[in-house]
């Protein structure tokens, strides 16, 4: 799908195994699908809004509503991409980049999810690096941050695999509880030193005024 007027629908990440992008209608509602099909135990939450426990309705209709709001509320100032990640063609999840005031302070942070059957395969890692590279390579950022609960090993392998060093703690609400994450930041010349995974971009040119970059 090519757009003039909003050519982020262009925009293509490709590593060995994945495809990330903006999905068509019918591709959102997949990932939506995917929501309802179950994203994580129900006895833990790594998410600070516990969107999760919604019903699976409201659930998969939170999912779509807010791919929306981040592209309806999109500024080159403040804009968080939500890509969604293909394998082998078929949704498995999605991959969020986002900054605020990029042209000055050239820091992007991340959010991920995968369809549960989709976990556990280094889906997670292909993807973050693919927008790491997209970030460091096609966007000329300093820095890129994440964080998550101190108890979510799976991304919390991700980020040190990736070469994330810890930046901390910080405390937060959930489900009415007080829980810890993790911050983890990754500084440009780390990012060279650690890179493993081939990534190639498509269609980035037409989309730079919109990152701010
Ligand atoms: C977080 C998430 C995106 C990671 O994706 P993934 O495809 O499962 O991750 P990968 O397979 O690429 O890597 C996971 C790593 O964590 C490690 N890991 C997983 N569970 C672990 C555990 N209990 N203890 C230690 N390491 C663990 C794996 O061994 C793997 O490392 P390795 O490749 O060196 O063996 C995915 O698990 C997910 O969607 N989880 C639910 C939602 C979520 O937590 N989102 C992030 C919120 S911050």
């Amino acid at each position: 799908m090519e757009t003039i007027h909003w050519p982020l629908y262009g925009l293509r990440l490709r590593t060995p195994r994945l495809e990330l992008r903006l999905p068509a209608l019918a591709e959102l509602d997949e990932l939506a699908q995917l929501s309802v099909e179950g994203v994580h135990e129900p006895d833990s939450m790594p998410f600070v809004v516990p969107w999760t426990d919604l019903p699976p309705a409201e659930r998969a209709r939170s999912v779509m509503q807010f791919h929306w709001r981040m592209l309806a509320s999109w500024t080159p100032q403040d804009w968080e991409l939500q890509l969604v990640v293909f394998l082998g063609g078929v949704v498995a999840g999605t991959q969020s980049v986002g900054a605020r005031d990029f042209a000055i302070v050239r820091e992007v942070s991340t959010g991920s999810w995968l369809g549960q059957r989709y976990q556990g395969q280094g889906v997670g890692t292909e993807m973050r690096a693919a927008v790491l590279h997209l970030a460091f390579a096609g966007l000329n950022a300093e820095s890129a941050v994440t964080a998550a609960m101190t108890d979510n090993e799976a991304s919390n392998a991700v980020s040190r695999k990736l070469g994330y060093r810890p930046n901390g703690l910080a405390r937060r609400r959930v489900r009415d509880a007080l829980v810890y994450e993790q911050r983890f930041a990754l500084d440009r010349s780390r990012w060279e030193q650690c890179r493993t995974v081939p990534v190639e971009i498509d269609g980035l040119a037409a989309c730079l005024p919109f990152f701010g970059s």
